[in-house]
Protein backbone atom coordinates (compact mmCIF):
# COMPACT_ATOMS: atom_id res chain seq x y z
CA UNK A 1 0.00 0.00 0.00
CA UNK A 2 0.99 3.53 -0.63
CA UNK A 3 2.57 5.77 2.50
CA UNK A 4 1.03 8.90 3.06
CA UNK A 5 3.31 11.42 4.67
CA UNK A 6 1.33 13.80 7.31
CA UNK A 7 1.80 16.96 7.89
CA UNK A 8 1.38 19.46 10.70
CA UNK A 9 -1.49 21.91 10.87
CA UNK A 10 -1.78 24.83 12.51
CA UNK A 11 -5.40 26.82 13.71
CA UNK A 12 -5.10 30.30 13.97
CA UNK A 13 -8.45 31.69 16.04
CA UNK A 14 -10.38 28.87 17.38
CA UNK A 15 -13.49 30.37 18.68
CA UNK A 16 -16.91 28.78 17.53
CA UNK A 17 -15.98 28.11 13.76
CA UNK A 18 -12.04 27.51 14.33
CA UNK A 19 -13.01 24.88 17.33
CA UNK A 20 -14.94 23.14 14.25
CA UNK A 21 -12.03 23.35 12.25
CA UNK A 22 -9.61 22.07 14.66
CA UNK A 23 -11.64 19.01 15.86
CA UNK A 24 -11.65 18.02 12.10
CA UNK A 25 -8.05 18.30 11.96
CA UNK A 26 -7.57 16.37 15.01
CA UNK A 27 -9.46 14.01 13.90
CA UNK A 28 -7.72 13.66 10.58
CA UNK A 29 -5.19 10.61 10.55
CA UNK A 30 -3.05 12.28 8.04
CA UNK A 31 -2.34 15.13 10.45
CA UNK A 32 1.03 14.73 12.59
CA UNK A 33 0.61 17.48 15.15
CA UNK A 34 -2.03 19.85 15.82
CA UNK A 35 -0.78 23.63 16.40
CA UNK A 36 -3.43 26.35 18.00
CA UNK A 37 -3.09 30.00 18.70
CA UNK A 38 -6.08 31.41 20.35
CA UNK A 39 -5.78 34.74 22.42
CA UNK A 40 -8.55 33.86 25.00
CA UNK A 41 -7.25 32.58 28.06
CA UNK A 42 -10.77 30.35 28.81
CA UNK A 43 -10.85 29.12 25.82
CA UNK A 44 -7.33 28.23 25.41
CA UNK A 45 -7.74 26.29 28.38
CA UNK A 46 -10.88 24.60 27.43
CA UNK A 47 -9.42 23.83 23.93
CA UNK A 48 -6.24 21.81 26.18
CA UNK A 49 -8.83 19.50 27.53
CA UNK A 50 -10.41 18.67 24.64
CA UNK A 51 -8.62 18.45 22.04
CA UNK A 52 -4.77 18.17 23.45
CA UNK A 53 -3.40 19.92 20.71
CA UNK A 54 0.48 19.96 20.41
CA UNK A 55 1.17 23.15 20.91
CA UNK A 56 -1.13 26.11 22.11
CA UNK A 57 0.24 29.62 22.13
CA UNK A 58 -1.38 32.73 22.34
CA UNK A 59 0.99 34.34 19.22
CA UNK A 60 0.46 33.08 15.95
CA UNK A 61 4.08 33.80 14.88
CA UNK A 62 5.10 31.17 16.98
CA UNK A 63 4.10 28.80 14.63
CA UNK A 64 4.32 30.39 11.63
CA UNK A 65 7.41 30.77 11.52
CA UNK A 66 7.93 26.67 12.39
CA UNK A 67 9.79 25.27 9.28
CA UNK A 68 7.41 21.97 10.96
CA UNK A 69 3.93 23.70 10.37
CA UNK A 70 3.05 22.78 6.66
CA UNK A 71 -0.42 24.20 6.88
CA UNK A 72 -2.74 27.00 8.41
CA UNK A 73 -6.23 27.14 9.05
CA UNK A 74 -7.32 31.34 9.65
CA UNK A 75 -10.50 31.06 11.52
CA UNK A 76 -9.72 34.19 13.84
CA UNK A 77 -11.93 37.51 13.70
CA UNK A 78 -11.93 40.12 13.17
CA UNK A 79 -11.97 39.37 9.30
CA UNK A 80 -10.56 43.20 8.69
CA UNK A 81 -7.75 41.98 10.57
CA UNK A 82 -6.70 38.59 8.68
CA UNK A 83 -4.79 39.66 5.46
CA UNK A 84 -1.38 40.26 6.48
CA UNK A 85 -1.78 36.90 8.61
CA UNK A 86 -2.82 35.08 4.85
CA UNK A 87 0.30 36.82 3.24
CA UNK A 88 2.62 35.78 5.71
CA UNK A 89 1.84 32.11 5.72
CA UNK A 90 1.76 32.12 2.19
CA UNK A 91 5.58 33.62 2.07
CA UNK A 92 6.76 31.42 4.67
CA UNK A 93 5.87 28.75 2.61
CA UNK A 94 2.67 27.30 4.14
CA UNK A 95 -1.12 26.19 2.69
CA UNK A 96 -3.57 28.43 3.50
CA UNK A 97 -7.55 27.78 4.58
CA UNK A 98 -9.02 31.30 5.46
CA UNK A 99 -12.74 31.72 6.22
CA UNK A 100 -14.32 34.34 4.06
CA UNK A 101 -13.78 37.64 2.69
CA UNK A 102 -10.03 35.95 1.37
CA UNK A 103 -9.15 39.88 1.46
CA UNK A 104 -10.32 43.02 1.81
CA UNK A 105 -9.97 43.65 -1.69
CA UNK A 106 -9.90 41.97 -5.48
CA UNK A 107 -6.69 43.51 -5.96
CA UNK A 108 -5.35 42.05 -2.52
CA UNK A 109 -7.17 38.70 -3.54
CA UNK A 110 -5.16 38.54 -6.55
CA UNK A 111 -1.45 39.71 -4.75
CA UNK A 112 -2.69 35.95 -2.66
CA UNK A 113 -3.58 33.85 -5.36
CA UNK A 114 -0.48 34.73 -7.28
CA UNK A 115 2.27 34.38 -3.87
CA UNK A 116 0.35 30.91 -3.49
CA UNK A 117 0.66 29.74 -7.12
CA UNK A 118 4.53 30.93 -7.16
CA UNK A 119 5.34 28.89 -3.85
CA UNK A 120 3.50 26.43 -5.21
CA UNK A 121 0.67 26.14 -2.37
CA UNK A 122 -2.92 25.73 -1.52
CA UNK A 123 -5.05 28.81 -1.02
CA UNK A 124 -8.45 27.86 -0.16
CA UNK A 125 -11.49 29.76 1.00
CA UNK A 126 -14.20 28.84 3.37
CA UNK A 127 -17.08 28.93 1.31
CA UNK A 128 -18.64 26.13 3.17
CA UNK A 129 -21.84 25.41 1.84
CA UNK A 130 -20.64 23.94 -1.12
CA UNK A 131 -19.71 20.91 1.14
CA UNK A 132 -23.45 20.41 2.31
CA UNK A 133 -25.01 17.74 0.46
CA UNK A 134 -28.08 19.41 -0.53
CA UNK A 135 -26.27 22.62 -2.23
CA UNK A 136 -24.22 19.78 -3.80
CA UNK A 137 -27.03 18.47 -4.87
CA UNK A 138 -28.03 21.86 -6.29
CA UNK A 139 -24.81 22.10 -8.39
CA UNK A 140 -25.69 18.95 -9.38
CA UNK A 141 -29.28 19.19 -10.38
CA UNK A 142 -28.84 22.66 -12.25
CA UNK A 143 -25.48 21.70 -14.34
CA UNK A 144 -27.52 18.31 -15.01
CA UNK A 145 -30.62 20.44 -16.20
CA UNK A 146 -32.81 18.67 -14.28
CA UNK A 147 -35.12 21.40 -14.01
CA UNK A 148 -34.53 22.69 -17.63
CA UNK A 149 -33.27 25.90 -17.94
CA UNK A 150 -33.13 28.31 -14.91
CA UNK A 151 -35.48 31.01 -15.19
CA UNK A 152 -35.28 32.74 -11.53
CA UNK A 153 -34.29 32.20 -8.27
CA UNK A 154 -34.91 33.15 -4.75
CA UNK A 155 -32.49 32.85 -2.06
CA UNK A 156 -33.96 34.44 1.50
CA UNK A 157 -31.22 34.27 4.40
CA UNK A 158 -31.48 34.90 7.95
CA UNK A 159 -29.94 34.66 11.47
CA UNK A 160 -30.78 35.61 14.63
CA UNK A 161 -29.99 39.62 16.07
CA UNK A 162 -27.40 37.42 18.55
CA UNK A 163 -25.24 36.58 15.14
CA UNK A 164 -25.92 39.58 13.74
CA UNK A 165 -24.66 41.26 17.35
CA UNK A 166 -21.69 39.13 16.75
CA UNK A 167 -21.11 40.09 13.12
CA UNK A 168 -21.78 43.83 13.23
CA UNK A 169 -19.60 44.19 16.49
CA UNK A 170 -16.43 42.86 14.80
CA UNK A 171 -16.73 45.01 11.34
CA UNK A 172 -18.94 47.34 9.18
CA UNK A 173 -18.35 45.26 6.32
CA UNK A 174 -22.80 44.70 4.78
CA UNK A 175 -24.78 41.88 4.90
CA UNK A 176 -23.79 41.39 1.14
CA UNK A 177 -19.97 41.36 1.80
CA UNK A 178 -19.62 39.60 5.02
CA UNK A 179 -22.85 36.33 4.45
CA UNK A 180 -24.14 36.83 1.38
CA UNK A 181 -20.63 35.95 -0.01
CA UNK A 182 -21.68 32.88 0.59
CA UNK A 183 -25.11 32.52 -1.50
CA UNK A 184 -23.15 34.20 -3.99
CA UNK A 185 -20.42 31.41 -4.68
CA UNK A 186 -22.94 28.46 -4.17
CA UNK A 187 -25.11 29.81 -7.03
CA UNK A 188 -22.77 31.27 -9.49
CA UNK A 189 -21.12 28.35 -8.91
CA UNK A 190 -24.29 25.92 -9.69
CA UNK A 191 -25.36 28.68 -12.41
CA UNK A 192 -22.26 28.17 -14.53
CA UNK A 193 -21.20 28.94 -17.11
CA UNK A 194 -23.87 32.01 -16.94
CA UNK A 195 -21.95 35.23 -15.93
CA UNK A 196 -23.53 37.99 -13.91
CA UNK A 197 -23.76 41.15 -15.71
CA UNK A 198 -25.85 43.47 -13.53
CA UNK A 199 -26.46 44.03 -9.84
CA UNK A 200 -29.11 45.73 -8.12
CA UNK A 201 -29.37 46.36 -4.13
CA UNK A 202 -31.06 47.98 -1.26
CA UNK A 203 -31.00 48.02 2.16
CA UNK A 204 -33.41 48.25 5.12
CA UNK A 205 -32.95 49.14 8.61
CA UNK A 206 -34.98 50.10 11.57
CA UNK A 207 -32.90 48.25 14.62
CA UNK A 208 -28.95 47.92 14.29
CA UNK A 209 -29.58 51.43 12.20
CA UNK A 210 -30.50 53.20 15.66
CA UNK A 211 -26.96 52.60 16.86
CA UNK A 212 -24.78 51.96 13.99
CA UNK A 213 -24.21 52.31 10.48
CA UNK A 214 -25.13 48.76 10.01
CA UNK A 215 -28.39 47.81 8.08
CA UNK A 216 -30.56 45.20 9.19
CA UNK A 217 -31.48 43.78 5.70
CA UNK A 218 -29.68 43.46 2.42
CA UNK A 219 -31.77 42.43 -1.54
CA UNK A 220 -29.77 42.01 -3.75
CA UNK A 221 -30.72 40.91 -7.43
CA UNK A 222 -28.30 39.53 -10.29
CA UNK A 223 -28.72 39.03 -13.74
CA UNK A 224 -26.58 36.49 -15.35
CA UNK A 225 -26.14 36.62 -18.87
CA UNK A 226 -28.30 34.25 -20.36
CA UNK A 227 -31.12 36.55 -18.57
CA UNK A 228 -31.87 34.33 -15.44
CA UNK A 229 -32.88 36.71 -12.20
CA UNK A 230 -31.45 35.96 -8.73
CA UNK A 231 -32.26 37.96 -5.63
CA UNK A 232 -30.77 37.25 -2.65
CA UNK A 233 -31.70 38.37 0.76
CA UNK A 234 -29.78 38.41 4.07
CA UNK A 235 -30.96 40.03 7.48
CA UNK A 236 -29.97 39.02 11.00
CA UNK A 237 -32.46 40.62 13.28
CA UNK A 238 -34.42 37.29 13.78
CA UNK A 239 -35.20 36.43 17.44
CA UNK A 240 -33.18 35.01 19.14
CA UNK A 241 -34.85 31.97 19.75
CA UNK A 242 -34.90 31.13 16.22
CA UNK A 243 -33.56 27.66 15.95
CA UNK A 244 -29.90 27.03 15.46
CA UNK A 245 -29.21 30.45 14.29
CA UNK A 246 -29.95 31.02 11.22
CA UNK A 247 -33.14 30.01 8.75
CA UNK A 248 -32.60 30.02 4.54
CA UNK A 249 -35.04 29.36 1.96
CA UNK A 250 -34.07 28.86 -1.57
CA UNK A 251 -35.99 27.98 -4.32
CA UNK A 252 -34.99 27.70 -8.32
CA UNK A 253 -37.67 27.68 -10.77
CA UNK A 254 -36.48 26.32 -14.47
CA UNK A 255 -38.34 25.61 -17.78
CA UNK A 256 -38.62 22.21 -16.79
CA UNK A 257 -39.30 22.22 -12.74
CA UNK A 258 -38.10 23.49 -9.74
CA UNK A 259 -36.19 22.71 -6.86
CA UNK A 260 -36.45 23.95 -3.36
CA UNK A 261 -34.12 23.72 -0.35
CA UNK A 262 -35.62 24.40 2.91
CA UNK A 263 -32.59 24.94 5.18
CA UNK A 264 -34.13 26.36 8.42
CA UNK A 265 -32.50 23.69 10.26
CA UNK A 266 -36.33 21.99 11.79
CA UNK A 267 -36.03 18.99 10.32
CA UNK A 268 -35.49 17.04 13.40
CA UNK A 269 -37.86 18.00 15.83
CA UNK A 270 -37.36 17.09 19.70
CA UNK A 271 -40.22 17.71 22.19
CA UNK A 272 -39.66 17.60 25.70
CA UNK A 273 -41.95 18.48 29.20
CA UNK A 274 -38.87 20.22 30.52
CA UNK A 275 -37.86 22.58 27.60
CA UNK A 276 -40.72 22.38 24.80
CA UNK A 277 -40.00 21.60 21.57
CA UNK A 278 -36.65 21.71 19.97
CA UNK A 279 -34.44 21.55 16.78
CA UNK A 280 -31.49 20.17 18.10
CA UNK A 281 -29.20 19.99 15.45
CA UNK A 282 -27.59 20.61 11.99
CA UNK A 283 -26.67 24.34 12.13
CA UNK A 284 -25.14 26.50 9.91
CA UNK A 285 -21.42 25.56 10.84
CA UNK A 286 -22.47 22.04 11.87
CA UNK A 287 -21.94 20.02 15.03
CA UNK A 288 -20.27 16.61 16.07
CA UNK A 289 -22.97 13.92 17.05
CA UNK A 290 -21.24 10.89 18.70
CA UNK A 291 -19.30 9.55 16.18
CA UNK A 292 -20.79 11.85 13.02
CA UNK A 293 -20.08 15.62 12.08
CA UNK A 294 -23.44 17.09 10.71
CA UNK A 295 -22.50 19.60 8.52
CA UNK A 296 -19.85 20.82 6.12
CA UNK A 297 -17.36 21.95 7.87
CA UNK A 298 -15.22 18.35 8.67
CA UNK A 299 -15.51 17.70 5.22
CA UNK A 300 -14.40 20.75 3.81
CA UNK A 301 -11.08 20.57 6.27
CA UNK A 302 -10.42 17.02 4.83
CA UNK A 303 -10.88 18.27 1.32
CA UNK A 304 -7.99 21.11 1.62
CA UNK A 305 -5.81 18.59 3.61
CA UNK A 306 -6.51 15.80 0.92
CA UNK A 307 -5.91 18.54 -1.92
CA UNK A 308 -2.64 19.25 0.03
CA UNK A 309 -1.17 15.49 0.15
CA UNK A 310 -2.62 14.69 -3.23
CA UNK A 311 -2.00 17.49 -4.73
CA UNK A 312 -5.43 18.31 -5.93
CA UNK A 313 -6.66 21.62 -6.89
CA UNK A 314 -9.23 23.31 -4.29
CA UNK A 315 -12.65 22.84 -4.68
CA UNK A 316 -12.91 27.30 -5.25
CA UNK A 317 -10.66 28.38 -8.07
CA UNK A 318 -9.33 31.93 -7.91
CA UNK A 319 -11.60 33.22 -10.66
CA UNK A 320 -14.29 32.08 -8.99
CA UNK A 321 -13.62 33.45 -5.29
CA UNK A 322 -12.97 37.48 -7.13
CA UNK A 323 -16.05 37.01 -8.99
CA UNK A 324 -18.42 36.62 -5.52
CA UNK A 325 -16.29 39.68 -4.51
CA UNK A 326 -16.76 41.55 -7.63
CA UNK A 327 -21.00 41.08 -6.94
CA UNK A 328 -20.74 41.66 -3.28
CA UNK A 329 -19.02 44.85 -4.44
CA UNK A 330 -21.43 45.83 -6.66
CA UNK A 331 -24.12 45.25 -4.39
CA UNK A 332 -22.51 47.55 -2.22
CA UNK A 333 -22.06 50.23 -4.79
CA UNK A 334 -25.56 49.79 -5.79
CA UNK A 335 -26.74 50.78 -1.94
CA UNK A 336 -24.60 53.56 -2.16
CA UNK A 337 -25.89 54.63 -5.67
CA UNK A 338 -29.21 53.28 -5.56
CA UNK A 339 -28.45 52.31 -9.27
CA UNK A 340 -28.11 49.38 -11.31
CA UNK A 341 -24.28 48.00 -11.14
CA UNK A 342 -23.64 46.35 -14.76
CA UNK A 343 -20.61 43.67 -14.55
CA UNK A 344 -17.59 43.12 -14.87
CA UNK A 345 -16.07 46.19 -13.95
CA UNK A 346 -12.22 47.32 -14.50
CA UNK A 347 -12.51 49.39 -11.64
CA UNK A 348 -12.86 47.10 -8.86
CA UNK A 349 -9.87 46.42 -7.28
N1 LIG B 1 -18.14 29.03 6.77
C1 LIG B 1 -19.17 29.28 7.54
O1 LIG B 1 -20.26 28.74 7.37
C2 LIG B 1 -19.02 30.25 8.67
C3 LIG B 1 -20.00 30.30 9.67
C4 LIG B 1 -19.82 31.19 10.72
C5 LIG B 1 -18.70 32.01 10.74
N2 LIG B 1 -17.78 31.95 9.76
C6 LIG B 1 -16.58 32.78 9.77
O2 LIG B 1 -15.64 32.24 10.68
C7 LIG B 1 -14.88 33.28 11.31
C8 LIG B 1 -14.88 33.06 12.81
O3 LIG B 1 -16.18 33.23 13.32
P1 LIG B 1 -16.55 32.72 14.78
O4 LIG B 1 -18.02 32.83 14.90
O5 LIG B 1 -15.87 31.44 15.06
O6 LIG B 1 -15.86 33.87 15.67
P2 LIG B 1 -15.39 33.73 17.19
O7 LIG B 1 -15.40 35.13 17.72
O8 LIG B 1 -16.20 32.70 17.90
O9 LIG B 1 -13.91 33.21 17.10
C9 LIG B 1 -12.82 34.01 16.72
C10 LIG B 1 -11.66 33.64 17.63
O10 LIG B 1 -10.47 34.29 17.19
C11 LIG B 1 -9.71 34.57 18.36
N3 LIG B 1 -8.68 35.57 18.00
C12 LIG B 1 -8.84 36.89 17.72
N4 LIG B 1 -7.66 37.46 17.43
C13 LIG B 1 -6.73 36.47 17.50
C14 LIG B 1 -5.31 36.44 17.30
N5 LIG B 1 -4.61 37.52 16.95
N6 LIG B 1 -4.67 35.25 17.46
C15 LIG B 1 -5.35 34.15 17.82
N7 LIG B 1 -6.69 34.13 18.05
C16 LIG B 1 -7.38 35.26 17.87
C17 LIG B 1 -10.74 35.06 19.36
O11 LIG B 1 -10.28 35.02 20.69
C18 LIG B 1 -11.88 34.07 19.09
O12 LIG B 1 -11.82 32.94 19.93
C19 LIG B 1 -15.55 34.59 10.86
O13 LIG B 1 -14.77 35.19 9.87
C20 LIG B 1 -16.87 34.19 10.31
O14 LIG B 1 -17.30 35.03 9.28
C21 LIG B 1 -17.91 31.06 8.72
Amino acid sequence: MAKIDQINVGVIGVGWVGGIRATACKKNPIIDKLYIAEINQTRQNELKKKLEPDVITDNWKDFVDNDDVNAVVISMTPETKRFPLVMECLEKGKHVFVEKPLAPTIREADEALQLAKKNNLKLAIGYSRRFDPRYAYMNKALKGGLIGEPVTCLISRHSTRELGMKITGRSNLSPASIAGVHDFDYILWAMQPRKPIRVYSQTSGKLFSKNSDNPDHQWCMITMDDGTTITIGIGWILPPHTPNYVQAFIEIVGTEGTLTIDDSHKDIQLSTIKDGIQYPMSSMPGEQIDHVFAGSMHEEINHFINAIVFDHPVMISGDEAKLVMQVAQAADMSVELGEPISLPRNDFI
